[in-house]
This record gives structure tokens, sequence and C-alpha cells, in this order.
């Protein structure tokens, strides 16, 4: 298990153009939750639902991975093993970077799920009735392959696996209002870095050895930095 985690959110797409959520203009300002991203969705307003993420997932086509994704996938390359590289973020962004192994813990953009048969597949950016009316394997509805609210998220159990070993926590563009890092400090984490634009309501700054309230792409060198200090033999 890693010994480093870069555990992030939308923060850090912000810069590629990818809205973030609960930024003045983010996601949830123009769309509601429980019409669109909220369990039982699928059932009562499947065509909005699956327009909503079509329409998601077309946007990130043009979109281009920052800095801060550059660099992670270049330090990740450099300790595969050392470092875990987790997001919130159901963008491709990192593995546009380049990097591999990413943890997607709310789903990934790209892909299309069947909840009858499990059937998943990588559509990139059409939209899902340009790939498939129905699922190939059982012909039943197709979902997209994203973690809804209120719905089973099961790659926390990978997440809470990687915390056990994790000895330096870097938190990236996160508001922490749905996965509560400071939480993650209680282990054997003796050093961390907290990067956000500002201070949030869900964090206690106070917790992290290290807060850069700047941007990702400017924050990345430091942390970067900080990252190659700490796994220096
Ligand atoms: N560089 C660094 N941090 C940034 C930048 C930037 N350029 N721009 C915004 N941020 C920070 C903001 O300060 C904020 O703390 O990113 C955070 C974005 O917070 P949210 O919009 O709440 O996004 P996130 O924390 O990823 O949301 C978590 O909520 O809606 C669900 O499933 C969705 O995964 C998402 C989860
Ligand atoms: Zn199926």
């Amino acid at each position: 298990m890693a010994k480093v985690i870069i555990f992030s959110g939308a923060g850090v797409s912000a810069e590629s153009g990818i809205s973030t959520f609960r930024d003045s203009g983010g996601l949830w300002e123009n769309y509601k939750i429980e019409e669109i991203c909220y369990a039982g969705c699928l059932d009562w307003n499947y065509e909005a639902t699956i327009g909503f993420y079509d329409k998601r997932r077309e946007e990130i086509k043009d979109k281009k991975p920052n800095k801060a994704h550059s660099e992670i996938s270049k330090i990740k390359e450099k300790y595969p093993t050392e470092i875990a590289v987790i997001t919130q973020n159901v963008d491709d962004m990192f593995e546009r970077a380049g990097c591999r192994d990413v943890l997607h813990l709310h789903g990934f953009l790209p892909e299309v799920r069947c909840e009858s048969c499990g059937f998943t597949d990588n559509i990139g950016y059409r939209k899902l009735r340009e790939a498939y009316e129905n699922c190939p394997q059982c012909s039943n509805k197709l979902r997209p392959n994203i973690v809804f609210f209120a719905e089973q998220a099961p790659k926390y159990q990978d997440l809470y696996n990687e915390l056990q070993d994790c000895e330096m926590l870097v938190v990236i563009g996160t508001s922490g209002n749905v996965i509560n890092t400071d939480a993650f400090l209680q282990g054997n984490i003796r050093y961390s870095i907290l990067n956000n634009l500002e201070k949030s309501s869900a964090i206690n700054d106070e917790l992290y050895s290290k807060v850069l309230y700047k941007k990702a792409t400017v924050a990345i060198d430091k942390i970067v930095n900080d990252i190659e200090e700490f796994l220096k033999p």
C-alpha cells in the first residue's frame, strides 16, 4: 500500500476549465442534485439524467489536463508503488496527462454501466445512445458509471485500505463536503498538505502540516518538492 496519498477533488481540474461543484458558479448552482445525481433519479428522471451526463461527457472532450495533473502524473510514474493517486473527480484529465492506476471514488464519466448484469464500457465522449441503445449483454437500460448521492460507493473501501499505510497526505482542490479529509489524519500520517483556493467550512486547516491557499498549478511545484523530500531514502 502507498506511503503517500494524493487525494483530489474538483479544484484540481478547475484550471482545465471543468466546473467545480460548490464554488460560485459551480455545477450545483445550476442543477438540482436530487434530479440528476441522486439514488433513484434514473427511475423517475432517466432522460434528463442521461442528458446531464451526456453533456458533461461531451464537455470534457476539448478540455486539457493542466500542470497539476501532469506533475502528479510524473511523480506517480517515478514512484508507482509509493504514491496513490485518488480522486473524487469523474473526468479523465489525470489519464490524459498519462497518469496510471488513478482511483476514481465517484465513478468515471467516459464509462457507462449496466446495473443488471454489470456490463461496463468506455464510450469516450459520445452520448450514451450514440454508443448503445441498451445493454448489449442483457438488453436492459444502461447508466453513467457515476456514483450518485445516497448510492453505494464501493471504491471507498480501496481508499480506506490505502490509508492504512499512508504516512503523507496531500489534499488538492476539495471542499471536504462529501469526504471529510480531516478524518484521514488520525492514522499514521506524519506530514500533510492542504491545497485549496480558500478556506472551507468543512475542513479544519489547522490540522495540516502545510496549507497552500492558491491555484493547484501554482502550488504543485511545492507539493511535488515536499513529496520528493518525504520519499528520499
Ligand atoms: N486550485 C486549487 N483548488 C481549487 C481551485 C484551484 N484552481 N479551484 C477551486 N479549488 C477548490 C475550492 O477552494 C474548493 O475547496 O476546490 C474545491 C472545490 O470544492 P467542491 O466544488 O465542493 O468540489 P469537491 O470537493 O470535489 O466535491 C466533492 O461532491 O458533488 C460531489 O461527487 C461530487 O466528487 C464531488 C464531491
Ligand atoms: Zn446488462
